[in-house]
Formats: structure tokens, C-alpha cells, sequence
């Protein structure tokens, strides 16, 4: 399976922040913002991952996150030079996805807790053509929203509703069959002019092909695209870091525990962070500390 990070857009929700800068790159508690998509792919068991970006700013990516090598990961970049909707991912990587089945984390999006890799675990396996992973939220109507027929069964996501028809938020991970990108390339623009996932979503869903996996309360996520969402996003972080002693948002520690690098390696990219919190964080990852 392969990955795509979107990580464009305006990021006009965080205007005059994201002025001059993506989002994407700004910071969470201790880390860049793209380090805890990156790690969700990771936890998918995904190496080989296409960074989309705006065209002025895949440099910066490129400095943060280079080829990937660093966490035996093989990291491409993409450019969309406009933000014409998050559908259009799978369309900037038709050559890079190939033949093989995806999966598109937003660049925005973290998620973490203990069950989270079980559930993706579920997911993947039980994977019938597209998956969404929903949330059960206070504020569904800022989201694509799961509503369900008279048996309970999924029946249409409807894109920021007035009046939600439930409370089950579509989140920003989505693993998809290479045929999401037919699937994306024949939508036409929605009424705000972007091209829509949730019309990708739908399309499976009118097919019988749509996993939606609801993530249980031990499993957060949060949206870091407001004011508000980036402040609690860093607060969640320290918090969930001062409880289990672990950091979250760490490729190396994923790396190291899926064997795609080996504890040496980990040394290594600690002695370049010198005697910072990061570094000693990694030094204590394989020294025991
Ligand atoms: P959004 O938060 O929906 O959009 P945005 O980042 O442009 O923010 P705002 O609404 O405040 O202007 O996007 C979710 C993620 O997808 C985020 O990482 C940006 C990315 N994205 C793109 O890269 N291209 C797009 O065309 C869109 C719509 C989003």
C-alpha cells in the first residue's frame, strides 16, 4: 500500500499565521505538524509516501522531511498549484499510485491512542474497497457527516450539514482501491468549486464498497486547521506524553518498532539534534532511558 500526505491548501482558517507559511509546518506541542500524519501512514505499515504541497513551499518539506531514507521510507513530493479540493490528491498521484491501493492522510488531521493501531489494523484487513474512519463529535456540522437508514446501515455522507443526521464525523484518513482515482478524476466541482472526497466516499458507498470503521473513545482526533483546533491539538499532545511517558508523532519510534530502521540508525539522527529534548528523547528510545 502506498501514501499520500495532502498538505496544501490556504489554510485561511489560521490566516494571518499561514500567511507566509503552510500550515502543515507549523508547530504542535514538539513537533512539525506533518510529522503525526506522516506517523499515521507509517503505523498503516506504508514506506512509499507522496507529499503534496503548494508549489512554493515543497522546499521546506523537503528540508524537514528529505527522502525519507533517514526512517527507511521513500518520500516523493507533488504540487498542486491550487486548492481545488482534497479529491484531487488522487488525481496529482495517478502515476504514483499506480496499480496499487492507497491511503490519504490530510495533512492537518492527528490521531492518537493505543487502540489506534488495532483499528487500523481492522480496517485494512477488512478493507472492501474504500475506508472511512469516523468520529463521534460534538460539533458534527463543520464535517462530512454519516447519516444511516432505518436499520442503522451507512447510507450518504452529507458535507457540513446544517442539521447532522448523526453525530459520526468523516475524519482525514482514507485508505481507497486504485480505482478512487477514476472515481475522482469523473467528479465535477461542488457548489463551493472543489472537487469533493466525500463524492469519492459516496461512490463507494453506492456501490457496497465503503468500510466505515468508528474509532472508539480511547482513539482522539482532532482537526488542527483553526486557532482553537492547533492550541488543543498541542495541549492533547503534551498531556497524552506527560501520562504514558511516550511521545506520539515520532517517525523515528515508528520506524524503529516496524524494523524499517535499526537502533544505530536512531543513535545517528540523535547525535544531530545534539543535547535538545528531542535527541535525548531519541537516545533514551534505544539506550532504555
Ligand atoms: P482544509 O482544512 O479543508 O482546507 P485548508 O487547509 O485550505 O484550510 P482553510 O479552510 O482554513 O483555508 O484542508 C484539509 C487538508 O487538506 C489540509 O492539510 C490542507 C489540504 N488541502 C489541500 O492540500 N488542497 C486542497 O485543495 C484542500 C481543500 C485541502
Amino acid at each position: 500500500m502506498k501514501g499520500i500526505i495532502l498538505a496544501g491548501g490556504r489554510g485561511e482558517r489560521l490566516f494571518p499565521i499561514t500567511r507566509a507559511i503552510s500550515k502543515q509546518l507549523l508547530p504542535v506541542y514538539d513537533k512539525p505538524m506533518v510529522f503525526y500524519p506522516l506517523c499515521s501512514l507509517m503505523r498503516c505499515g506504508i514506506r512509499e509516501i507522496l507529499v503534496i504541497t503548494r508549489p512554493d513551499e515543497t522546499a521546506r518539506f523537503r528540508e524537514l522531511l528529505a527522502d525519507g531514507a533517514q526512517w527507511g521510507l521513500e518520500i516523493s513530493y507533488g504540487t498542486q498549484d491550487r486548492p481545488r479540493g482534497i479529491a484531487e490528491a488522487p488525481i496529482i498521484a495517478a502515476d504514483f499510485i499506480g496499480e496499487s491501493r492507497f491511503a490519504l492522510a490530510l495533512g492537518d488531521n492527528i490521531f492518537f491512542g493505543a487502540d489506534f493501531d488495532r483499528c487500523l489494523d481492522t480496517a485494512i484487513s477488512g478493507h472492501p474497497g474504500a475506508t472511512v474512519f469516523l468520529k463521534d463529535v460534538g460539533q458534527p456540522e463543520r464535517y462530512g457527516v454519516m447519516s444511516y437508514d432505518d436499520r442503522g446501515l451507512a447510507e450518504r455522507i452529507v458535507e457540513k450539514p446544517a442539521h447532522p443526521p448523526s453525530s459520526h464525523a468523516v475524519t482525514g484518513l482514507y485508505i481507497y482501491d486504485t480505482d478512487a482515482v477514476g472515481i475522482a478524476q469523473s467528479l465535477a466541482p461542488s457548489a463551493r468549486g472543489e472537487i469533493e472526497i466525500t463524492d469519492v466516499n459516496n461512490a463507494f458507498l453506492s456501490q457496497g464498497r465503503l468500510g466505515a470503521a468508528v474509532l472508539p473513545a480511547s482513539v482522539s482526533w482532532m482537526d488542527m486547521g483553526t486557532p482553537q483546533g492547533l492550541l488543543e491539538a498541542s495541549r492533547a499532545v503534551a498531556a497524552e506524553q506527560e501520562k504514558l511517558g511516550v511521545r506520539i508523532g515520532v517517525p523515528e519510534q515508528v520506524a524503529l518498532r516496524n524494523k524499517w530502521i535499526d537502533a544505530e540508525q536512531v543513535l545517528r539522527i540523535a547525535e544531530g539534534y545534539g543535547e535538545n529534548d528531542y535527541g535525548r528523547y531519541l537516545h533514551d528510545l534505544v539506550r532504555g532511558g
